[in-house]
């Protein structure tokens, strides 16, 4: 595995992020995790926005809280391999589901030990915004997801039903 380093969007990457997307697209994924909606706005440029504003807390919709979304870019090619959305506090449905962070990895870079590494990068970025209980939730057929999060210190708290039938793990990381 290559070194990454988490990196703010902005306008320079925008032709990588939209083969990003295009690749999971094109394996079937509709639905980006980490990406703070990326796969819903067709403009870049109003992306782009939509991340400047939720990364205040005077401008973050009150639907939304403040959050810090980075491209995990490979040091070595530039290439994105992934993202990571990192929720400054818990709203009520984050609370009962998606908890502080969301990432994803493309599909062709999977495996190879980058999700492992962008959570630690990401649960250090917790540290600067003086986060110290990271909540983490995922599906339960997600091994990949659920071995990720356990890397990472992740200690299971419980799992339930979801609205869609499915098993949700929730898993806690103390910094
Ligand atoms: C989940 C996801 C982020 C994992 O990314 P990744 O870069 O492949 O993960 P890593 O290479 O760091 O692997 C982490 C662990 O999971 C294991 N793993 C990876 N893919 C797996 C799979 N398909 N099935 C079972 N285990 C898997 C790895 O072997 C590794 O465990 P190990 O160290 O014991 O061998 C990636 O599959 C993805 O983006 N999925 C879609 C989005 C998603 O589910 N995000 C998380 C939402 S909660």
């Amino acid at each position: 595995m290559n070194e990454l380093l988490l990196s703010s969007p902005n306008k320079s990457h925008e032709k990588q992020a939209l083969e990003y997307m295009q690749e999971h697209f094109s394996v079937g994924e509709r639905d980006l995790h980490g990406a703070s909606l990326l796969e819903k706005m067709p403009v870049y440029g109003d992306w782009l926005t939509h991340l400047k504003k939720t990364n205040n807390p005077r401008t973050a919709d009150p639907d939304w809280v403040t959050a810090s979304t980075f491209f995990a870019v490979r040091k070595a090619d530039k290439k994105i391999v992934g993202i990571i959305d990192i929720r400054h506090y818990l709203n009520d449905f984050l609370k009962g589901y998606g908890g502080h962070i969301g990432y994803g990895v493309r599909p062709s870079e999977r495996r190879k030990g980058y999700a492992t590494e962008i959570l630690r990068l990401g649960l250090e970025y917790c540290k600067t915004i003086n986060l110290t209980h990271i909540m983490l939730a995922c599906y339960k057929d997600n091994a990949a997801s659920a071995k990720t999060i356990v890397k990472n210190g992740g200690i299971f708290e419980k799992e339930f039903e979801y609205t869609d039938g499915k098993t949700i793990q929730v898993y806690w990381v103390t910094l």
